[in-house]
């Protein structure tokens, strides 16, 4: 089982979004997918409560009892663990990339997120994990929109940050899709939301090196 902490010192750059919606596209490729609500204010686990689906299965724990959980979830067999984590350099936070094996940092591309998102990939960086920063909620302006953003993402790498290719842009089904316990994924399969999701994915299964053959063929979430 490989466990991936969204992490990121700074609120609102989307970790419950992406976290709630790569579940879902992970469980689409036929991964058993737990999820590990580490956030005082369990935003997932609200998700959960509305959901129509079993899956994924969420747990509320603490940072103390953070590694039962991950325990729990090997025994039951699991694929991958998400952890989802609070808005701040929290203990959570930090027992989060203590126990992933890959750490997945979304961060706004606004100049105050930019310049904050470099005390998470610090932090994943010393505890010697490989870590991710996704670029979440860009403005969908375009090509010439997206040029902007990628330069950027250029001179984050060449500052030796690793910036994952895929841009999430900024898109209305996210949010909606959130109230009813759903995706865009799941509400939107075929639409561009979830292609960007499906992307990180395929990105976030290279990078951490999830295996993907050992379960049978693609399913639909029930
Ligand atoms: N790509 C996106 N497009 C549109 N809305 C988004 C996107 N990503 C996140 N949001 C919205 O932004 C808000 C914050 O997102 P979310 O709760 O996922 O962030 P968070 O990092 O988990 O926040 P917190 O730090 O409070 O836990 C929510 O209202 C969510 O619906
Ligand atoms: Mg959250």
């Amino acid at each position: 089982m490989k466990v991936i902490a969204g992490v990121a010192f700074k609120g609102g750059v989307g970790k419950t979004t992406v976290l709630s919606n790569l579940s879902i596209s992970f469980i689409e490729i036929g991964l058993k997918v737990g999820i590990i609500d580490l956030d005082p204010q369990s935003s997932v686990s609200s998700w959960g409560e509305v959901r129509e689906s079993e899956e994924p299965m969420i747990s509320d724990a603490k940072a103390k009892t953070l590694g039962k959980f991950i325990e729990a979830g090997r025994n039951l067999g699991l694929d991958l663990m998400l952890i989802d984590t609070p808005p701040s350099a929290s203990i959570e936070a930090h027992e989060a990339i203590i126990a992933a094996d890959y750490v997945l940092i979304p961060c706004r591309p606004g100049y105050y997120d930019l310049k904050a998102v470099t005390t998470t990939t610090n932090s994943s960086r010393i505890a010697g994990k490989p870590y991710g920063v996704v670029f979440n909620a860009v403005p969908p302006r375009g090509e010439r929109g997206d040029q902007a953003i990628i330069a950027v993402r250029d001179e984050l790498r060449a500052a030796g940050v690793t910036v994952l290719d895929v841009l999430i842009h900024q898109r209305s089904i996210f949010s909606s899709s959130a109230t009813t316990g759903s995706t865009a994924v799941e509400q939107e399969p075929a639409g561009k939301a979830a292609a960007e999701i499906r992307s990180l994915r395929d990105e976030i299964v290279k990078q951490a090196n999830i295996q993907t053959s050992t379960r049978s063929s693609k399913r639909k979430v029930a």
